[in-house]
């Protein structure tokens, strides 16, 4: 579950984060990224209003295609269709040449239109295997991969009809409802010493200093790294470590995060 694949996301870690998405009023997914949380929470009803933010116009242009473009959904399929057939050494070179100056035209917003901007957005996080690290195509041993995206496209357009989506900084989220009952708000920032987003724009020890007080359910996601986060444990957040694997087609990864809920 989640929009595209992307790394540091809850695609695989949903099995353990949705265990504490209780049900609410309100839920918030604040760093919203591909939005597994979201997605899970719309699909298992778990709140009245749901709210997605990311302050990534490209991300925010992926949302915004697939909520209210539903038939550009075929354009998506078929683009990444077309590209999985090619996978000689040459031919590859040319296509990762072609994902560079796509990915080059949407960073520096020289792609306008939204649509245009969520359509490739989408396509490039499928072909591709991080933003930061530039093409490395992720079709080549698996070429039939993209078969049958339009299926859970369509299903995750019909879940974004009950969620109200953003193009925030987190700050402007979090202040109108961090005071607010009945609300849970999800925590999941670019962690400490990764950099694998186009958009890093956090500081953590003013992110912790927010947390203080709410009396907004909250669930924040930190890495080992992520010290003024751990540090709310000492303002009465509970922490709880979680040991996790992560499975990719080329390797299985341990990786350790903590989770710190203040219900
Ligand atoms: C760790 S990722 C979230 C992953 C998400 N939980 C998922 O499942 O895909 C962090 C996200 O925060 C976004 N971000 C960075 N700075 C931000 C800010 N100041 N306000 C809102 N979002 C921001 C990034 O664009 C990135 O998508």
């Amino acid at each position: 579950m989640g929009l595209f694949p992307y790394i540091g996301g809850d695609g695989q870690f949903i099995k353990v984060l949705k265990n504490y998405l209780v049900k609410s009023n309100i839920f918030i997914e604040l760093f919203g990224g591909a939005g597994t949380a979201t997605l899970y929470v719309a699909e298992n009803r778990l709140a009245n209003k749901i709210i997605w933010n990311d302050l990534d116009d490209l991300i925010y242009a992926a949302f915004y295609v697939v909520k209210y473009y539903p038939e550009q959904i075929w354009t998506i399929q078929k683009i990444l269709n077309s590209i999985s057939r090619f996978i000689e050494k040459d031919e590859r070179i040319k296509v990762k040449k072609m994902l560079q100056k796509i990915r080059y035209a949407l960073d520096k917003g020289i792609v306008k239109d939204i649509v245009k901007k969520g359509i490739w957005t989408i396509v490039y996080y499928h072909a591709c295997h991080c933003w930061r690290s530039g093409p490395m195509l992720r079709w080549v041993d698996f070429p039939d991969r993209y078969k049958s995206i339009y299926k859970y496209l369509f299903k995750y357009h019909q879940l974004l009809q009950n969620v109200e989506i953003y193009n925030c900084d987190y700050k402007e989220i979090l202040e109108k409802y961090i005071n607010n009952d009945d609300v849970l708000i999800y925590i999941d920032p670019p962690h400490t010493g990764k950099h694998y987003y186009r958009v890093e724009n956090v500081n953590l020890h003013k992110l912790a200093r927010y947390l203080e007080n709410p009396r907004a359910k909250i669930l924040v996601k930190a890495s080992l790294q992520d010290k003024p986060l751990l540090e709310l444990e000492k303002r009465g957040f509970k922490r709880i470590d979680v040991k996790f694997t992560l499975n990719t087609s080329h390797k299985k990864e341990g990786l350790t995060y903590i989770l710190l809920k203040n219900y």
